[in-house]
């Protein structure tokens, strides 16, 4: 039998950690002020999230997402034992992407040397802190009706730039970190009925799409750019806004329901899975989900101590992570679900 299987995995952070006793000192061109420039403090951001520190590309504007995402393409396409010339296509997820257009996996596909007349299919794909298993999915689906046999799905964002360093953002601010992770998904010969990607669903509801936001710019307006930038009275715009309260219930609610509707549908129990693993949005959200789901707690892997919120790339950073600490094995199954702005959320099984 033939299934869609993730046939390597890999990570990057960059290597600039960020501790929460530190992050409350710099400014927006990320140094270290003597002053304080936000207040909050340690023991609120870990008794709220869970979050001890994240990682920050260098502030020397030499870094785009698709440069992070390239870090990583590069360690699954390695772990996947195939090149980048193999890929017939490639799946961005990020909301912090190059520019606005083009989409940043052309740029990817640049960066990785098969651009070119004969190059592969490359999408860009919105659902944030979802965005790995809504990629998974298309990835699954592409490969299981033959459209494409070696797929990159990359998840990358560069957060730390587009943050409020002041007391007004603090509330966002502290929540999100820099990083990438990224997969090889193609077909796989197996005699295993439960090998491969076993399960995927999505799920939306655009009545929460203001609950969690981040505009930039509006397109209905003219100007489409109608404020000054660096004018903190008007420049609220350029800043994610959320309504956590919001945000946090909707999450737990939604991921508790789609844990079960995952193992309901694939009809699977917890002696099949070998890991949950969940969207590092915050420590308090997983550990509700474990609680309400009935997840045996020993599965639930977490990372959000050591990367904050990376959104897209969580999900393929922290089985990258606990693989590289030996404890999650080739071979092993994991249920991952996520939730993110949109709303947006699902769960994927699948082996690694
Ligand atoms: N440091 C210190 N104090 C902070 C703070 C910070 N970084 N951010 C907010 N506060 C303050 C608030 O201003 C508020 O003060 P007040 O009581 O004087 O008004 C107080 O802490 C409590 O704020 P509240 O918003 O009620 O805290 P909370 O327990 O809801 O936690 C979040 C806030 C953001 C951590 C929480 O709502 C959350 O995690 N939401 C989901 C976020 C998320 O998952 N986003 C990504 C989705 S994929």
């Amino acid at each position: 039998m033939v299934r869609a299987s993730i046939l390597g995995l890999g990570s990057y952070v960059p290597d600039r950690i960020v501790t929460n006793d530190e992050l409350r000192f710099l400014n927006e061109k990320h140094e270290v002020c003597a002053e304080q420039q936000t207040e909050t403090n340690d023991e609120w951001i870990k008794a709220r999230t869970g979050i001890e520190q994240r990682r920050y590309v260098p502030n020397d504007s030499g870094f785009a997402s698709s440069d992070l995402g390239l870090f990583a393409a590069k360690n699954a396409l390695e772990d996947a034992g195939t090149t980048a010339k193999e890929l017939d296509c490639i799946i961005f997820a990020t909301l912090s992407p190059d520019i606005h257009f083009p989409g940043t996996a052309v740029f990817l596909q640049s960066k990785l040397g098969i651009d070119g007349e004969t190059g592969c299919a490359c999408f860009d794909i919105r659902q944030q802190c979802s965005g790995f298993v809504y990629g998974l999915q298309m990835a699954d689906a592409f490969v299981r009706t033959g459209i494409y046999k070696k797929i990159l799905l990359v998840g990358a964002e560069v957060h730390s730039h587009s943050l409020d360093y002041t007391t007004r953002g603090r509330d966002v601010m502290v929540l999100f970190g820099d990083g990438a992770g990224a997969a090889v998904i193609g077909p796989k010969e197996t005699d295993d009925a439960k090998e491969g990607i076993l399960h995927t669903h999505c799920q939306a509801d655009g009545a929460g799409a203001m609950d969690l936001h981040l505009k930039v710019f509006e397109i209905a307006k003219l100007p489409y750019v109608y404020y000054d930038a660096n004018d903190r009275e008007q420049n609220q715009i350029k800043y994610p806004q959320m309504n956590g309260k919001k945000v946090f219930l909707n999450a737990v609610r939604n991921m508790v329901v789609s844990v079960q509707r995952a193992m309901r549908e694939a009809n699977l129990t917890w002696e099949d899975i070998d890991w949950f693993v969940p969207h590092q949005a915050n420590l308090r959200i997983n550990e509700a989900v474990v609680q309400y789901a009935e997840i045996p707690p020993e599965k639930a892997l977490n990372t959000i101590q050591f990367y904050g919120n990376t959104t897209a790339a969580t999900v393929p950073l922290t089985i990258d992570h606990y693989r590289k600490a030996g404890k999650v094995k080739k071979g092993d199954r994991i249920l991952s679900t996520v939730f993110g702005a949109g709303f947006t959320w699902g769960s994927a099984i699948f082996t690694v």
